[in-house]
């Protein structure tokens, strides 16, 4: 059974970019051999973060996850049983926040930032999507 999951975070070093580096490399090497895709956002000390995978798998992930010190706290936006998954190209697809490209964040949010904690979980994961149609997502493995 299918699950997908996306949540927010804020990190403790927000101009870390090394750790940036760490977190996508210990996705892309533990997430293939549980079955995990997702995407990881981030930009102005924020993580936003889409996984999807069986239902142990992903729940297991968001445990370590939400234990690691590197951000806090980790806010849950959305938590879904699906059919299909969204991101099955990317181990851990990537995204700075801080490139996106204007029109689409004005297509979703208030102001020309986008800001997690400040949207639904349900526009945040229509960004994602918007962001998958539009090729905007880096890292396809
Ligand atoms: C924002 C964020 C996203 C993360 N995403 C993943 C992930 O998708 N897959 C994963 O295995 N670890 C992820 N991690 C790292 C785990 O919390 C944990 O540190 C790691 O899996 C431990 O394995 P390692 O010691 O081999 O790095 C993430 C950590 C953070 C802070």
């Amino acid at each position: 059974m299918l699950t997908r999951l996306l949540y927010v975070s804020r990190a403790v070093d927000k101009d870390d970019k090394a750790a940036i580096e760490a977190i996508l490399a210990s996705a892309r090497s533990h997430n293939p051999e549980n079955g995990i895709t997702g995407v990881l956002c981030y930009g102005g000390g924020i993580f936003l973060q889409a996984i999807e995978g069986g239902r142990t798998a992903v729940n297991g992930l968001y445990t370590q996850i939400i234990r690691d010190p590197r951000h806090t706290p980790v806010e849950l936006l959305h938590y879904e049983e699906i059919t299909e998954r969204h991101f099955g190209g990317w181990t851990m697809g990537q995204v700075n926040l801080a490139k996106l490209n204007t029109s689409i964040v004005l297509k979703y949010s208030e102001r020309p930032e986008f800001d997690p904690y400040t949207v639904s979980g349900k526009v945040s994961m229509a960004l994602l999507e918007e962001l998958m149609a539009t090729a905007s997502i880096v890292g396809r493995v």
